[in-house]
């Protein structure tokens, strides 16, 4: 199973990010766990689901998920972002510990089309700003992961079987920039991130 873990020699990368970041807070690491938001008859295959990172290219992997919860589910941290959403919440960076001495960031690819209705979202090592995605600031409350960033706004994640033939993580973008009642395509759920303390 070891192609959903992104062990990859990328030496550029490898030597910026390293510098960047000395040491991990993995204080309080968790994996994220899919649930089902409610009224979605026929969906269940979308429900608890585990969030692992799926090779892209070099340093980087699409957000993807495997039905169980195995040493290989990536694992999960947040770091301070210094920011705050406008009624005062604290805002961090969604990082991902993957066994390398760097991390990898949850960044949401607002720009892969352009006024759709929803993106995907990516696991990229280092953290690093690749010119086409946006800051992943992220807060967490009783329904879990809610994305706060720049970019195209955020009104839900849902999970799709599309062009990666297994269920990938995209998210809904904000009021005013898209119909946000688009209808859940038939090959999509509706859903909660949900952290599962390690
Ligand atoms: C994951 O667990 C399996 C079975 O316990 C073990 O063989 C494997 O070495 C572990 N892998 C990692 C990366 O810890
Ligand atoms: C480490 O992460 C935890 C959980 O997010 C946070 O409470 C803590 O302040 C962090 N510590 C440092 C030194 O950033
Ligand atoms: C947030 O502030 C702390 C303390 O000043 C600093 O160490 C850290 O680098 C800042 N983080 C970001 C993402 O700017
Ligand atoms: C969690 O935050 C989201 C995004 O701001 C919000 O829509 C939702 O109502 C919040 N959930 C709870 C239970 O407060
Ligand atoms: C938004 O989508 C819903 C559901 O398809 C539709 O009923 C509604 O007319 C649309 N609104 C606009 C402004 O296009």
């Amino acid at each position: 199973m070891q192609p959903f873990t992104t062990l990859l020699a990328f030496t550029t990368l490898l030597t910026a990010a390293t510098a960047q970041y000395v040491g991990l807070n993995t204080s309080q690491e968790f994996n994220i766990r899919t649930c089902l938001k409610p009224n979605q008859p026929g969906k269940e295959r979308f429900d608890n689901l585990w969030l692992v990172g799926h090779h892209s290219g070099a340093g980087q992997s699409d957000a993807v998920f495997e039905p169980t919860r195995t040493n290989v589910t990536d694992a999960g941290y947040l770091t301070p972002a210094n920011q705050t959403t406008a009624s005062g919440e604290a805002l961090y960076n969604q990082m991902f510990n993957l066994g390398n001495p760097f991390p990898w960031q949850l960044e949401m690819m607002y720009n892969t089309a352009p006024y759709g209705a929803w993106e995907p979202v990516r696991i990229q090592a280092g953290g690093l700003d690749k010119g086409d995605e946006a800051e992943g600031w992220v807060f967490l409350n009783s329904t879990g992961l809610q994305y706060s960033g720049s970019g195209s706004g955020f009104n839900g994640w849902l999970v799709c079987e599309w062009w990666l033939q297994m269920p990938q993580l995209f998210y809904r973008v904000g009021a005013g920039l898209y119909n946000e009642s688009a209808p859940t395509p038939s090959s999509c759920a509706d859903v909660y991130l949900m952290p599962e303390y390690i």
